[in-house]
Formats: structure tokens, sequence, C-alpha cells
């Protein structure tokens, strides 16, 4: 019997980050921390705040808007499309109704939302993959969008890893971008509170330095795990890790994803686990260190990164890819980049879409941080720009859609 009938992977990436950032040598100055805990011990440089016309919808929205753009996909060409998101609007609807409805993609779609923390987006990447390699799909593609607006409260210790942003993955067999390596995949998951969000709070609740753990032990897991699947050890003289060409972790801040390789390199017997960081992890940490954690698309962000700022080619390479979600759930797994895939994420312009951003002073960004709330109840204003959240109407949200 052969297993894998399919090549799957991303046939397009599209990525949204809101309008506005905040600079974090200003937010520390304002907090009374040195600078450079923030720009070096955490290794963000900026962070992405949501306007009050932003939110996951919009910014998943915007994000499929550019996948199906730039790869040339109609909207009935999508059988199935999935949200992961751990910051959704409604406790019912699911955003990927919202963005069915701003996008036009017909009835005939399977269309729902997933939840594990930061790992959503990763498990309906997973699920979208079995859908199109079990030929239930019957030629379709899966639209995945992973779309988070990462909130902590004001003057925690979270509040310099906050973000906002999406990342939209078209999915399909014969994938342009990125082909996942079937069956190459590690898990772990464990019961554990490191990082939650109530019920009734808007802000997250985490045990910062616990969950800086609870990553860790799961990335272990997970990468031993991988290698008991992968069905292959080390060359003689190599070590495991040897065999991919670069790494994407999920990154909450740019320090934790080199934790996270100092940890693979070190269970790999390194004595030097820090000199491959720059050279295999650097690259994917460029973006996210201009836009902050953005929670279940931070992984694909870094993946998006690493396409965008690698210099030299690396077509038929092998990526190694970490996702986790606090709880817990992660997954270690593979995929192979594709002739293109650089040029085509460099077509993207994502460098110039963050140049245009516009940067708000910390009282205003305080004062952005103090009217969520409210946007609960806001009333509808006719905001014209495409997506763009108007307001609540007989307890209805309603969104622009693009002309
Ligand atoms: N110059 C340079 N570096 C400095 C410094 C200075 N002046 N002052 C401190 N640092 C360094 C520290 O040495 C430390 O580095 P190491 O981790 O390498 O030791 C780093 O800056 C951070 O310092 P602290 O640990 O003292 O910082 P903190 O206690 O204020 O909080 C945090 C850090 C726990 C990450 C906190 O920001 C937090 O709770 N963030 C949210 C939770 C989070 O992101 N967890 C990550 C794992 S869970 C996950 O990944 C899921 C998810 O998306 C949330």
């Amino acid at each position: 019997m052969t297993p894998f009938l399919f090549s799957v992977g991303i046939d397009a990436f599209g990525v949204a980050v809101p309008k506005t950032f905040v600079s974090l040598t200003k937010l520390a100055q304002a907090r009374g921390v040195d600078p450079q805990k923030y720009l070096g011990g955490l290794g963000t440089e900026l962070m992405g705040i949501a306007m009050p016309d932003e939110d996951t919808v919009t910014l998943a929205a915007r994000a499929a808007h550019q996948a199906l753009e730039s790869s040339n996909t109609r909207p009935e060409d999508i059988g199935m499309l999935v949200v992961g998101t751990e910051t959704a609007v409604d406790h019912s609807k699911p955003v990927a109704s919202f963005v069915q409805g701003l996008l036009g993609i017909g009835p005939r779609c399977r269309v729902f939302e997933t939840k594990h923390a930061c790992y959503g987006g990763t498990a309906a990447l997973q699920l979208a993959a079995d859908w199109i390699r079990s030929g239930s799909a019957k030629g379709q593609k899966a639209l995945v969008i992973c779309s988070d607006i990462a909130r902590y409260g004001l003057h925690t210790p979270g509040e310099p890893t906050q973000g906002a942003g999406a990342v939209a993955l078209l999915i399909s067999s014969s994938p342009r971008l990125l082909a996942l390596e079937p069956g190459q995949s590690g898990l772990c998951s464990m019961d554990v509170h490191d990082f939650w969000r109530p019920l009734y709070s808007k802000d997250a609740l985490v045990d910062g330095h616990y969950s800086v753990q609870c990553y860790l032990d799961a990335l272990s897991g997970a990468y031993a795990d991988y290698q008991a699947n992968a069905g292959t050890t080390a060359a003689p003289g190599t070590l495991f890790s040897d065999r991919f060409a670069a790494f994407a972790y999920h990154v909450p801040y740019g320090k934790m994803a080199r934790k996270a390789h100092r940890q693979i390199r070190t269970l790999d017997g390194d004595a030097t686990p820090d000199e491959s960081f720059e050279r295999l992890v650097g690259a994917s940490l460029r973006l996210p260190s201009l836009v902050g954690n953005i929670y279940t698309g931070s992984l694909y962000l870094a993946v998006v990164s690493l396409l965008d700022a690698t210099k030299g080619d690396l077509t038929g390479q092998r990526l190694g890819l970490f996702s986790y979600g606090s709880g817990a759930c992660a997954e270690f797994f593979s995929a192979v980049v594709q002739p293109g895939a650089q040029a085509a994420v460099q077509a993207l312009g994502l460098s110039a879409t963050l140049a245009r951003r516009r940067e708000l002073s910390i009282d205003e960004y305080e004062a952005v941080m103090r009217t969520r709330e409210a946007l609960d109840e806001k009333p509808l204003d006719a905001a014209k720009s495409a997506f763009a959240f108007q307001g609540i109407a007989e307890h209805r949200r309603t969104y622009a859609r693009p002309s």
C-alpha cells in the first residue's frame, strides 16, 4: 500500500499586520526598564498594535486575500477554510465564517475554527494536509489562516511580548513553496497551566518563566518523537539536526527561538550549541522582531521571514519547523523548499508593508489598549477601507467589504 498519494504543502502565503506599531525602546523607557532588556534580552524591536477597526477577522481576511491574489486562486477553488486562533471574536460563530463572507468563498466548503493556543494553526494545517492526502479534496485547496491579537495587561512582564497579525497558508497538492514531508513529524502534548485566558478576560494570564520551561520540555519531547518517526539517524560525524538547512521555531519573542535552538543542538550533543544560531535561525527572526508575537501565526511568520531574508538558494533544502501551543501541544515537523519559493515570498513586498506602518506614541498605545473593552459595543460607523471592522448593531459584527 502506498500511504501517501500526493505531495502536499504550502502553495502560497499571505501576511497581514496592523497599521500601527510601538517601539520597544520607547516602551522600555516609559516603564523605567533598560531598553537592552527588550531588544537583546527578549529580542524584539517593534510590536504591532491593532487599532479599533482591526481585529482577528480583518487581519485574517487581509492575509487570505493576499494569499489568493498572489497565487491567482479563485474562491471556488477552496474546499476547506479554517482559521486557527486563540483570540476569536465570538463564542459560537467562527472567524472563518466572517472571512468566507468577506472573500466571497462559496457554500460548498467546510468552514470552521480551531483552537489550541498558538498550536491552533498547525492543527488546521495538518488536518488540511491529511484531507488532501486522503483524496477527499478532489482537487480543491484548503485555506488555513492563523490570526491573533496577542494581548497582556499594561505594566505586566508579558507586555513587551505582545503583537498582532495573521498569516494565511494556501494548502494544495503539488505545492509551489513548501512540501511537507509525509510522516516526518513528532508530537508532545501535556496538561499544564503555563498560559491561558479565562472566559471572563480579554488579557492572557501567564506563568511566564514556567511557560518558557514548558515550551522547552515540549520541544524536547516533540524532537525525540520526530527522530523516532524519521526512520533515519545522524550520518557518522554529523548531528541529527545537520539534516536541516534552517529552522523556524514558534517565536513569542526572539530569545525564545534562541533557547529552542540551543536545546535542540544540546540534545544532539553539540558542545557549542549557539554557534550555529545566526546561520540556521537568524533569517527567521527578522520579521518577528518587527511585529512581535502573533500567537498562531508566529511560526509561519518566522517561515516567511526565513524565505524572505535568506540570501542563498534554499531550493530542495529541508527546514525544521516547531509549533508550540501553551496548555500544551507541540509539533516538530519538516518541509522541503520548492523552486522559486524565495522569489515568490519576496514578491509579497513585506518589508515595504512594514515600513508603511505608523508609530504610536506610548500615550496613544495606552489609550488604544484602554478602549479595547468598549469595542464589544462599538456602534456602527462607515469605515471605508476594505475589511475594516465597522462596529456592532443588534449584536452582529459588521465589516467593510472590498469593492
Ligand atoms: N540587557 C540585556 N538583557 C537583559 C537585561 C538587560 N538590561 N535585563 C534582562 N535581560 C535578559 C534576561 O537575562 C533574560 O534573558 P534569559 O532568558 O536569556 O535569561 C531576558 O532578558 C528576560 O528577562 P527576565 O526573564 O527577567 O524577564 P521577565 O521576567 O520580565 O519576563 C517573560 C520574561 C517571562 C518572557 C515575560 O515577558 C512573559 O511572561 N512573556 C509572556 C509569556 C511568553 O512569551 N512565554 C514564552 C513561552 S510560552 C509560548 O511560547 C506561547 C506563547 O506564544 C505565549
